[in-house]
């Protein structure tokens, strides 16, 4: 049952399997590259892609748009504060924005930042900062059947390994990803955000959570974590960043907005760095690149996030959909994450080789089956990194209903049943830098 009811649709068609057929064709065998009136259901992103409540769209109204000083801004600081806990915030256009502003801020060239998964934006901001940025998932993370709880967890002992080899002078900041969205949309316990502070601590280095999804890991926590039974998602969200420094927030995710992002800290000195940053990049630091809309959306859509029972039928919704595929016998990562399910496309194509792309034929494969529209997370978009080539499957919050997800594990299901007739790909187009050559690359199938 859902605690919501629909106030304003958006039609939504599904092409007849000709058109997907051309679609994906023109489209170089890369969904980045269709149209979105292509597509039946678009599952590329969480991000951005919700639908926000009756009460953000009055608070858009509400949006103040003074340049500087807007009452909207100080809206979001309040929810800020009430919310995460951080008494300083610099709203930026998203969460990258953030990034930059933050990492622009505490780093230096040379500089080595653990985090348990970087994401790909934030793996760039370090690096454009001339930092290394190197990832300390838990080992739990590379077994994709174990039910284990918190796979998304910062390996503390990685963490220690990279003090001995490059000293801890080298290391300003340590990050953890809440959720871990490099790793299956997994979460990351209580006791493992205290233990990495407590790192972050012991090396003398500022930590940072990356906070975008939140609300979600909270969720997991109450839901898993021996303790926080009886605990609120409100209080638990407060206790995850009472150990944190500083964030960066997407609030396309868990704030559930269309656009919009912020950092927020305690020392204001940073605050102050980050602000003057902040002009530079995003804008005046009232506004940040957004509108006063935007800000006044992002401050209700904060509070929300944490308000039963929202989050719960959020994560019960992706949780449904991993059931859904599981039952049709379709390979998942376990546990379903908080904001996505994974499909193990390695297994599904076994008879096609890495280098040609198992991910990305699922990905059309979905499409052409049921315009259903997927991302690759393998060889395709993360190029020799030797992960396993999984396709996520994103679902927007407050969007799709049951229906939609039958349709989604029927179009799984009916890709599985004719597997192995599908052909492997080949890049015949591609974009200078092979980090982003998932977004434009064209393909076509082998050939042999
Ligand atoms: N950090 C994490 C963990 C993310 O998942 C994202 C975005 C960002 C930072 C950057 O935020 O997009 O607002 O600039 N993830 C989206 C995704 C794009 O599809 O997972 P942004």
């Amino acid at each position: 049952m859902r605690s919501y009811k629909a106030k304003m649709v958006e039609p939504i068609e599904l092409p007849s399997r000709e058109e997907r057929e051309a679609a994906i064709e023109e489209a170089g065998y890369n969904v980045f590259n269709l149209d979105a009136r292509d597509v039946y259901i678009d599952l590329l992103t969480d991000s951005g892609t919700g639908t926000m409540s009756a009460d953000q769209w009055a608070a858009m109204i509400r949006g103040d748009e003074a340049y500087a000083g807007s009452r909207s801004f100080n809206n979001l600081a309040d929810a800020v504060r009430d919310v995460m806990g951080f008494e300083y915030v610099v709203p930026t256009h998203q969460g990258r924005g953030a990034e930059n502003v933050l990492y622009g801020v505490l780093l230096e060239e040379g500089d080595v930042i653990p985090n348990n998964s970087h994401f790909d934006t934030t793996r760039a901001h370090i690096v454009n900062q001339g930092a290394e940025p190197v990832d300390c998932p838990s080992p739990a993370s590379r077994d994709p059947n174990s039910n284990e709880s918190f796979k998304g967890n910062f390996d503390i002992d990685a963490g220690y390994a990279l003090v001995e080899e490059v000293g801890a002078d080298s290391i300003p900041v340590v990050v953890l990803t809440i959720t871990n969205n490099s790793v299956a949309g997994q979460p990351v316990s209580m006791a493992n955000i205290r233990a990495t502070a407590e790192f972050a601590r012991d090396i003398d280095a500022m930590f940072v959570i990356d906070a975008c999804r939140f609300a979600e890991n909270a969720h997991f926590i109450k839901q898993h974590e021996a303790g926080y039974e009886d605990t609120s998602v409100a209080e638990i969200a407060r206790e995850q960043f009472e150990h944190a420094d500083a964030i960066t927030m997407s609030g396309k995710k868990d704030a559930l907005v269309n656009i919009g992002g912020f950092t927020a800290m305690r020392d204001e000195t940073v605050f102050e760095h980050a602000k003057q940053r902040a002009i530079l990049f995003e804008g005046f630091p009232t506004y940040g690149g957004l509108s006063g809309r935007d800000i006044e959306a992002m401050a209700v859509g904060l509070r929300e996030a944490v308000t039963p029972p929202y989050v719960h039928e959020r994560v019960e919704q992706v949780g449904e959909l991993g059931d859904m595929l599981s039952e049709r016998d379709v390979p998942v990562y376990l546990p379903t994450g908080g904001h996505a399910v994974y499909l193990d496309a390695g297994e599904i194509f076994s008879h096609i080789p890495k280098e040609h792309f198992p991910g990305q034929v699922l990905v059309c494969a979905l499409y052409r089956e049921g315009g259903v529209r997927g991302v690759e997370l393998g060889e395709f978009a993360f190029p020799g990194a030797e992960r396993p080539d999984l396709v996520r499957l994103a679902l927007p919050r407050r969007t799709y209903s049951r229906e939609h997800l039958e349709h989604i594990a029927e179009t799984a299901e009916e890709v599985m049943e004719s597997a192995h007739e599908y052909d492997g790909l080949e890049i015949v187009e591609e974009p200078p830098m092979k980090e982003l050559r998932h977004f434009s690359a064209k393909l076509e199938p082998v050939s042999e």
